[in-house]
């Protein structure tokens, strides 16, 4: 959790700052918020830092998911390819908009990948929402260039690999539209938050637009504005927003300690010729918030876990085995098998692309029951960091 292990004077000034003024909602008031625009300048900051014109910063990475859905026109009826292994929000994102997910199975990348995406095309394919798992990236070049031959509206789901990048450019910034998280557990955190991103000047007022009840946001009186589309309330208020303009100043340095833990815990694990690790088209981009591993089998992987457990690993920094996780892999969401809902929704109104009760992904299962993933903090110390290492190596000898 990088982002709430750097809390400190930067975030409660911010936050003062919008106390003081009283005005806690993003638009108008504009005499009596001190020239306080936290939203705006989360948004401006994070449009900065990754290279692009737009950012529209909003309540969560699920509702983040929402706008871009919607912006990007994808809705009743699109079948929208999705990977089995993100958080459930991606799906979820996608069933909430009516659109119908088809599941594609994932590589060693730990993402969606062009081969598998096309072998789950259907003639009504509309869109592909590519998760970057785990603070690093997809193959990119080869998806872009099937969403272009197959005229397809590529997203990215971004929430957890915020300051990666891919050849140069930042992740988010490739697809139509980026998606971001700042919940409490992501890189930088606003408490609850999340944002969009684009370089498309309509799709970003489709999103800011779908974001606060179709207010075209024109005007200082609110009671007056436009409404050009149906929308609905994902607006970020100034207090979280606040919190994401000091966490952003420290992103840099969130990301290059990520970067020096990561590379002393990979070379511990290096040593262990049974571990590979997992598959990063380009390592310079890799936002490295986890050390992600494979065992040969997943007999192997479960007594890893334990070996960890048992030489105190956990105490010191997150052991995700993924497998066995209710949120982020396929294999235990049985409510989406079975489609358990409060209300009907779009999906269950048509034939779905996919038996989601029988849908099998081997290839998918062979990664994920294989697959460890270490959390990468950034406030540790030296010693603690050797402390982590030695402890890591105890656990593979006992293998
Ligand atoms: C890949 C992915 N997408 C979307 C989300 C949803 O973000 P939030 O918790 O801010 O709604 C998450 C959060 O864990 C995520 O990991």
């Amino acid at each position: 959790m990088p982002g709430t292990e750097l809390f400190g004077a930067e975030e409660r000034k911010e936050v003062n700052d919008v106390m003081e003024s009283g005005v806690l909602f993003r638009y108008n008031h504009d005499a009596l918020r001190n020239g306080h625009w936290k939203s705006r300048e989360f948004e401006k900051a994070l449009a900065d830092w990754n290279g692009v014109q737009y950012a529209h910063a909003c309540t969560s990475g699920s509702t983040a998911v929402a706008i871009a859905m919607a912006s990007c026109g994808i809705g009743a009826g699109d079948e929208v390819i999705v990977p089995p292994f993100t958080y459930i929000a991606t799906v979820e994102g996608a069933l909430l908009a009516g659109a119908l997910p088809i599941f594609a199975e994932i590589d060693e990348t730990l993402c969606l990948s062009a081969d598998t995406i096309r072998k789950a095309l259907t003639p009504n394919t509309k869109a592909v929402v590519l998760v970057h798992m785990c603070g690093s990236m997809a193959n990119l070049d080869e998806i872009v260039a099937l969403c272009e031959e197959k005229n397809l509206v590529l997203i990215e789901d971004t929430a957890q690999a915020l300051g990666g990048s891919y050849k140069g450019k930042a992740l988010g910034s490739i697809g139509k539209m980026g998606c971001f998280s700042f919940d409490f557990f992501k890189i930088i955190t606003c408490g609850e938050g999340g944002a969009v991103i684009t370089n498309d000047e309509a799709l970003y007022n489709n999103a800011h637009q779908f974001a606060d009840h179709g207010h075209d946001h024109i005007g200082d009186n609110r009671g007056m504005e436009g409404h050009p589309i149906v929308g609905f309330n994902y607006r970020i208020g100034e207090l979280n927003a606040a919190i994401g303009v000091a966490q952003m100043r420290k992103l840099p340095y969130i990301i290059s300690q990520q970067k020096k833990h990561k590379k002393a815990m990979q070379a511990s694990l290096a040593k262990f010729p049974q571990i590979t690790f997992r598959q990063i088209p380009d390592a310079e981009g890799d936002a490295s918030t986890f050390l992600d591993f494979f065992l040969p089998d997943e007999a192997t992987a479960k007594k890893a876990v334990q070996a960890l457990k048992d030489a105190g690993v956990p105490a010191i920094t997150g052991v995700q085995y993924w497998w066995e996780n209710n949120y982020h892999y396929i294999r235990n969401w049985e409510h989406i098998r079975e489609m358990k809902t409060a209300a009907k929704l779009l999906i269950q109104t048509v034939t779905p692309p996919q038996d989601y009760k029988t849908l099998q992904l081997p290839q998918s299962d062979a990664i994920i029951s294989r697959l460890i993933s270490l959390v990468v903090k950034v406030a540790w110390t030296e010693e603690q960091l050797q402390d982590l290492c030695a402890k890591m190596e105890k656990a593979m000898q006992t293998l």
